[in-house]
């Protein structure tokens, strides 16, 4: 998530966008020179190890409605890239990524799954893809990590202000065909992206969520 900062309180860092009135800071690319900033008594690197990701975790929904902006191939990296560092069971890594930005192939991936219909109308979808798993043990735990993966990158679209929705595929013969995968791989979940339609992501102050203290147990159950 980008963030308006007043430009008096930014002093010559480099990944700092300077704009008539504010400042944009990339919250990906900024970690460099986080340290350095710190060691020069910069505000701004406790504003950036502390803010942003909370930010981007209170603002991340599922965006299902998307403006016909493209999203630049840098900001598709980015995404990518957060989906690479994500932790694994034994550093694993039990993906690929497939990323779609063709139309008609966007609207051809929509018909794996009755829940897939925004995957259409997305700007680019991230197919999740991962090894035919020989039993329910590694099943489990690709499971797990996908969803590590894919927690990742849609923070960092949020981050980046670009919306994501999740999809599940049921109909892998189809999938594998559209995006000619061979019989050992499986596509596992896709993730649409796009800007958000509807509004932008600012951070949700009530989520659809269950109560905190009937969620959050100290110590004991
Ligand atoms: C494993 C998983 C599979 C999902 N599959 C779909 C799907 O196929 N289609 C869809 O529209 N949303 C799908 N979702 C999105 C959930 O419905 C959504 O995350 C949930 O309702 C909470 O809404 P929020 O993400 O906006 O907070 C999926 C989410 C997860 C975690």
């Amino acid at each position: 998530m980008k963030k308006a900062v007043p430009a008096d309180r930014v002093g010559g860092c480099a990944p700092v966008i300077r704009s008539p009135d504010c400042v944009v800071i990339s919250f990906l690319t900024s970690n460099d020179w986080v340290p350095a900033a710190r060691r020069a008594g910069n505000p701004l690197a406790e504003y950036l190890e502390s803010m942003e990701t909370l930010d981007a975790i209170r603002s991340r929904r599922d965006v299902r409605t998307y403006t016909a902006e493209p999203i630049a191939r840098e900001r598709l990296e980015q995404i990518l890239e957060a989906g690479r560092r994500s932790p694994s069971s034994r550093n694993w890594q039990p993906w690929d990524f497939v990323i779609v930005t063709d139309r008609d192939e966007l609207r051809e991936l929509a018909k794996v799954w009755q829940g897939a219909g925004h995957i259409a109308r997305s700007a680019a979808t991230i197919v999740l893809v991962t090894s035919v798993p020989p039993d329910e043990d590694t099943r489990a735990t690709a499971q797990y990590d996908l969803g590590q993966a894919t927690m990742n990158m849609m923070l960092a679209a949020t981050d980046l202000g670009i919306g994501s929705g999740h999809s599940a595929v049921a109909d892998q013969k189809l999938a594998r065909r559209i995006l000619g995968l061979p019989d050992d791989k499986l596509c596992a979940y896709m993730i649409a992206l796009g800007y958000p339609a509807d509004r932008p992501l600012t951070p949700l102050r009530h989520p659809n969520r269950r109560d905190f203290d009937a969620v959050v147990h100290w110590g004991k159950w």
